[in-house]
């Protein structure tokens, strides 16, 4: 890893996973922006305070930039990789894309101290942002996806989660930060519910119950691990961070599915997958079971960035 003189990132981009999450959709008061960066600044750091002084919660989270809000924000300079998130169609399979200037994540094993924080962090915005959108996200059993299937398990592990998810050296001015997707999917459970287990995990290519990865020959081509698990053009392993968790209610449930990434392509070529398929024919068919209502791109910079674009 890449981590000399590495500026602080912001915790929550690599945080392992929580009991709770609370997600803040916000955009931006025109004008607002030379208060705004001093602002975003100090919640952000109030964010990395907590995460000491809730230490025994878990709590964590991240501040992070709206793709089309970037350059208004900061006009002197943007990621290389930062793009609109990249919506895509195809028959009954829709990747819609619905941006928002700043996107706020806060987790923590405790529900009543993210709700305060929330509630802190809105007021530390006020005059100056609108709250258009806030979801709150739970672990569902043993960090299950509300489809029943464990998720998160071929994950980035240990340090390998940074080496994953924190820009370095290939766009120095942005190192420790990391390229954020967000995907609001609603599940169609009771269409779920209805299929026999072994038709479920043939579409997931897992075993349900213990979790077993289906061997090589076995996993069909449109079976979801198999859409996404890509190389790159060197036979690399092309990795995303998902930090994703079920959200909802029984009217509307399903995964708030988040990538955190040091580049962004890696999930845009994952999505292509999943809804266009491999060029055969086959694309990812839990699409037939879920929906993806939003679609996001934002940029969460390193605490140092913020600081010094605060002035
Ligand atoms: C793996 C669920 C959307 C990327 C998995 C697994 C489950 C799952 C159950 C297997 C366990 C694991 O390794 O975590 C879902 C659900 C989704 C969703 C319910 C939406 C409703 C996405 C999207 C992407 C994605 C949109 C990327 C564009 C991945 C990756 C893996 C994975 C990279 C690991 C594959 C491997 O290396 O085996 N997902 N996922 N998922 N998913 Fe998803």
């Amino acid at each position: 890893m890449d981590n000399q003189a590495m500026p602080r990132e912001q915790l929550g981009v690599c945080a392992e996973g929580n009991l709770h999450s609370v997600y803040l959709m916000f955009n931006a008061n025109e004008g607002g922006e030379s208060q705004l960066r001093p602002c975003i600044a100090n919640v952000a750091q109030y964010i990395y305070e907590l995460t000491d002084q809730y230490a025994d919660s878990a709590f964590n989270g991240f501040v992070a930039i709206g793709a089309n809000y970037w350059d208004s924000l900061y006009p002197s300079a943007r990621p290389t990789a930062l793009k609109p998130f990249p919506a895509m169609n195809a028959d009954t399979r829709d990747a819609p894309a619905l941006e928002y200037d700043l996107f706020v994540q806060i987790r923590c094993d405790r529900f009543d101290i993210l709700h305060l924080v929330a509630n802190e962090v809105c007021q530390m915005f006020e005059g100056l942002v609108e709250l258009i959108e806030e979801e709150r996200g739970f672990r569902f059993m043993d960090n299950r996806d509300l489809t029943g299937f464990v998720d998160g398990t071929e994950n980035p592990k240990g340090r390998n989660r940074q080496e994953v998810a924190l820009v370095g050296i290939e766009d120095e001015a942005f190192k420790g930060g990391s390229y954020v997707h967000v995907q609001k999917f609603a599940h169609n459970l009771s269409k779920w519910n209805r299929l026999p287990q072994k038709k479920q995990e043939d579409i997931v290519g897992r075993t349900k119950l213990d979790n077993i990865e289906y061997a090589s020959e076995d996993k069909p081509l449109t079976s979801h691990i198999k859409r996404v698990n890509l190389k790159d053009a060197d036979g690399k392993s092309m990795e995303i961070l998902r930090q994703s968790m079920p959200y909802g209610t029984v009217k509307e449930q399903g995964l708030m599915f988040i990538s955190t990434c040091r580049n962004s392509v890696n999930f845009e070529h994952m999505l292509k997958s999943m809804v266009h398929g491999d060029g055969h024919g086959n694309h990812d068919h839990l699409l037939h079971f879920t929906q993806a209502l939003t679609g996001s791109s934002f940029f969460a910079p390193s605490l140092d960035f913020l600081e010094n674009q605060a002035g």
